[in-house]
């Protein structure tokens, strides 16, 4: 009797932690699971674990018409697969590989995209200024340069249904092999913003827009169990070692790009082979061909605003659909 009555409990628990998740996915595709505190006839409680999720999809720097293209062509299937989550993306790179201009922030705003960031290349088209000091605009340039730079430094993306927590969002520039911009110390600013958020357990992701390796680690250590992710940009090429750091942050050295990879970093190999061997200064164009689109996706408790996990996403175009069947057609 008393063995078939523990069965009857455990499988109802089982199914009562089955039922919520059903629940929870056709309301509004949180990950969510519920307390049920069930009291026995015999005096003892069954509980299911509380835990309340979002998602973050962070997708690496947009590299000329190639990202974009491959951006709109692949957005609904991201959505498919992940369902209702915020979404951001690096935008540095969309005007030709270099910039973002006022249009072409609005074009992805268009397609969804929650909030936009930059990296070494924020100011390289000037009209976008505007759009970094509107208080209204989810973009901000990075965080670490002087007080006297332009724009906002932190991105705050109100709460709504689909992601029911604040979060905020901010760019570090590193010190390493960065030669572009003068950016001041990323650590000290982190510790700067961090102090300034008015709420408990914020949910905030940040950029680690560097060159090197090391100062994305030391970066990622260094805020670990107090960010929801920090997420590697700028190398263009992904890295293998998505994970979730001790504290409870979730890292990764770098997202890779949204742009054409049968490239160099986004560029036509041709021309920067000749700059390579010779020496010589040698414009660079776009690249073309195996456009995908790469970023993360980062899961976080809402109640703790620590990552519960991470994964690597790498879209590939359909080259049989729009707009890419059109070029190839040609
Ligand atoms: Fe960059
Ligand atoms: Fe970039």
């Amino acid at each position: 009797m008393e063995e078939s009555c523990r069965l009857s409990k455990e499988s109802s628990r089982k199914f009562l932690t089955l039922r919520c998740f059903a629940l929870a996915r056709r309301s509004n595709h949180l990950l969510r699971t519920l307390t049920i505190d069930h009291a026995w006839e015999d005096g003892s409680v069954a509980s299911v674990q509380t835990m309340s999720t979002g998602r973050i999809v962070f997708l690496g720097d947009i590299n000329g018409a190639p990202g974009r293209m491959v951006l709109e062509q692949q957005l609904p299937a991201i959505r498919e697969r992940f369902g209702a989550f915020r979404l951001i993306a690096n935008a540095e790179n969309a005007r030709n590989g270099s910039g973002l201009t006022p249009d072409l922030y609005e074009t992805f705003r268009r397609f969804g995209i929650d909030a936009m960031t930059l990296g070494d290349h924020v100011y390289r088209d000037a009209r976008i200024v505007s759009s970094l000091e509107d208080p209204l605009k989810p973009i901000a340039r990075p965080a670490n340069l002087s007080a006297r730079a332009q724009g906002k430094r932190l991105i705050r993306i109100p709460a709504s249904v689909e992601f029911p927590r604040d979060l905020f969002v901010f760019t570090l520039l590193g010190r390493v092999h960065m030669p572009s911009l003068l950016a001041n110390d990323p650590f000290a600013c982190a510790d700067e913003l961090l102090q300034s958020l008015p709420e408990r357990n914020p949910i905030v992701l940040v950029e680690a827009h560097m060159e090197a390796t090391s100062e994305k680690g030391a970066i990622a250590r260094y805020l670990d169990g107090r960010v929801a992710a920090v997420l590697g940009t700028h190398t263009h090429v992904a890295t293998a070692d998505a994970r979730v750091l001790r504290g409870g942050t979730a890292f990764m050295t770098d997202v890779g790009m949204t742009g054409p990879h049968d490239s160099v970093i986004g560029r036509n190999p041709e021309q920067v082979l000749r700059h390579f061997t010779s020496g010589m200064h040698i414009p660079f164009e776009m690249g073309s061909g195996g456009e995908a689109v790469q970023g993360a996706v980062v899961e976080v408790s809402l109640e703790t605003g620590r990552a519960i996990s991470i994964e690597r996403i790498d879209f590939p175009a359909d080259y049989t659909r729009a707009p890419f069947r059109a070029m190839h057609a040609r």
